[in-house]
């Protein structure tokens, strides 16, 4: 018998909106300045109220937290500054009452030097199963010309231990060994640590840097077909023990290099777009939707069981590793120019800051990650505006606690504010005391409630998630343009939406060739607001500096259908 979960449609994350959190980082219950599970827990019908329909949480595992939790010490328990394994359970059957499914990371390349496997493995001989958890050698030189990925900290992919006596190979950070794949006791672990957490009833997991599992001589050590053979493993297991779940590959590739982590329907369901990210913010700044069109060229088709993921924002540094070198200058000029905005190959900065908090520009980006064909991430506190600190280390300038209202710790926490993990914002900008969840749930035209409306909006049609793509080619490139259209596979219903987006900061017209819809009613979707009908002629359309249309084709010209009471019950904008 397989385990069911909380999800009943086996295709669920195609319909999903994810919401990626940290628990450290979102309520603190008991005032120790961390946040926790029972504080997530009474955040619960904020987020239900948002909309979101699936909870990504970061890492919350026991860690040294060198590397926010990235570097586990133990894959099956609960970091006790966040509760217990009881409180998770809780909040688990919490969200699905909520009807929100849970994703968690799976970290499977690497684990904290701190993990008794490497502690143990340091000790034992060389060759013996112990010590082959991890990847050893007496050289350096092997793998040579392997490409280092956090480039501001780390040297080289070697480190020398001398308890060992013995190089260990890590990608990331040196206190990071990675596991060794070629040792069948590794995927054992992984497979023990999977069921662990899927027998309570997590729906998903996002696989850690996936590239990098295996390494081969001579290669670049990612993506080499052994590693395509590993994943596929775990998601026959998967397939064979449990119901409905996802995996998630986290893949910073080319969508050449990622597309084979979808296999033929038997790898990962989904893989986030790490390309089409900073493209958005290229075609942003150049007000040209050619670097969107471009690399949506270069996007091969998935099989129709997988689904990508696309988001704007992240707990990571704003990826520049896929972009050419000059894309990466330019990107690092019109967003970065301070350079303690940068890290690694990347830029460390949240939405609102990146659009210099011009509400506009926000909507603008975040109407394209709720209409491209994917399922759309979204990084918490954007949903707010919120700001980030530039001047604390590493990623964490994104990563400080959540801002609820204007009191003390941004009514995070109740500790002494030099006692929190991360301090607040409190610039006069984005400073909690100006952007925070209780201020904008009174004002009616708020970012928050302008999102909730564009999540209430999304999740009326189901073209978003499911349908396909067609560009459109108008003179004007400062428009992007598009149709998605999906018919349901028994046929009886049908959905077709054209988006527009502005990318000007000034008001611009365009004229659609719209002629093979010729005899269809665009229906304005924010509003329900009737657009003349199609007809073989070219279709002006004038837009507002950095706005967008959603427009629904519907099939009958002479009477607009009346909206539905479903579609009545969203709020006004
Ligand atoms: C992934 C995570 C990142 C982490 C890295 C190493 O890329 O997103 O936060 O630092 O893996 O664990
Ligand atoms: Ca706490």
């Amino acid at each position: 018998m397989k385990k069911a979960c909380s999800a009943t449609d086996p295709l669920w994350y195609k319909d999903a909106i994810i919401y990626e959190l940290h628990v450290r980082a979102f309520a603190d219950s008991n005032g120790d300045g961390i946040g926790d599970f029972q504080g997530l827990i009474s955040k619960l019908d904020y987020l239900q109220d948002l909309g979101v329909t699936c909870l990504w949480l970061l890492p919350f595992f026991p860690s040294p937290l060198r590397d926010d939790g990235y570097d586990i010490s133990d894959y099956c328990a609960v970091n006790p500054s966040y509760g217990t394994i009881d409180d998770f359970k809780q909040f688990l059957d919490a969200a699905h009452q909520r009807n929100m499914q849970v994703m968690i990371e799976l970290v499977i390349n690497h684990s904290s030097d701190q993990h008794p496997w490497f502690q143990r493995a340091r000790l034992a001989p060389p060759g013996s199963p112990e010590r082959n958890m991890y990847v050893w050698s007496d050289t350096d030189k092997l793998y040579e010309g392997v490409r280092i990925i956090f480039t501001d900290t780390e040297k080289s992919n070697w480190t020398w231990d001398p308890v060992a006596n013995q190089y260990y190979w890590h990608r990331f950070f040196s206190h990071q060994p990675d596991l060794n794949f070629d040792n069948p006791a590794v995927m054992e672990e992984v497979l023990n640590a999977m069921r662990f957490w899927m027998d309570m009833g997590v729906d998903g997991l996002r696989l850690d840097a996936i590239p990098y599992l295996v390494e081969r001589d001579g290669t670049s050590c990612e993506n080499v077909p052994e590693t395509h053979v590993l994943i596929k493993h775990i998601r026959s297991v998967m397939d064979a023990e449990y119901e409905n779940r996802l995996i998630l590959a986290e893949a910073n590739m080319w969508p050449a290099d990622v597309r084979p982590y979808f296999g033929d329907g038997d790898e990962c369901q989904m893989a986030f777009h790490f390309p089409l990210m900073p493209r958005i913010y290229m075609a942003l700044r150049q007000e040209d939707r050619l670097p969107i069109t471009d690399i949506m060229a270069q996007t091969p088709d998935i099989p129709p069981t997988c689904q990508w993921g696309i988001f704007l924002r992240n707990h990571d540094e704003l990826t520049l590793e896929m972009v050419t070198d000059d894309e990466r200058d330019y990107m690092n000029l019109a967003y970065a120019a301070d350079t303690r905005m940068r890290i690694n190959v990347g830029i460390r900065r949240r939405l609102a800051p990146l659009m210099d908090n011009n509400r506009r520009r926000i909507e603008l980006l975040n109407s394209l990650l709720l209409s491209m064909p994917g399922t759309p991430i979204m990084y918490y506190g954007d949903e707010i505006g919120m700001g980030d600190n530039i001047y604390l280390g590493d990623r964490n300038g994104v990563r400080t606690p959540m801002q609820w209202n204007s009191d003390r710790n941004a009514g995070f926490s109740r500790a002494d504010p030099a006692r929190l993990y991360f301090p607040v914002v409190m610039d006069p900008t984005y400073g909690y005391q100006s952007i925070n969840v209780e201020a904008q749930q009174s004002d009616a035209s708020s970012l928050l409630q302008w999102t909730r409306n564009m999540l209430a909006l999304r999740k009326l049609f189901q073209v978003f998630g499911r349908g396909t793509l067609e560009f459109l080619a108008p003179d004007n490139r400062k428009i992007l343009a598009y149709i998605r259209d999906y018919q349901s596979e028994d046929g009886t219903h049908s959905e077709t939406v054209l988006c527009a987006a502005n990318l000007s900061r000034f008001a611009q017209p365009v004229s659609l060739d719209l002629a093979k819809f010729a005899g269809r009613q665009p229906v304005e979707m924010l509003g329900y607001v009737p657009f003349p009908a199609v007809t073989d002629q070219p279709y002006p359309l004038t837009l507002a500096p950095y706005s967008f249309l959603w427009l629904e084709l519907q099939p009958i010209v002479s009477n607009v259908v009346e909206p539905t009471e479903q579609q009545m019950e969203v709020p006004e904008p």
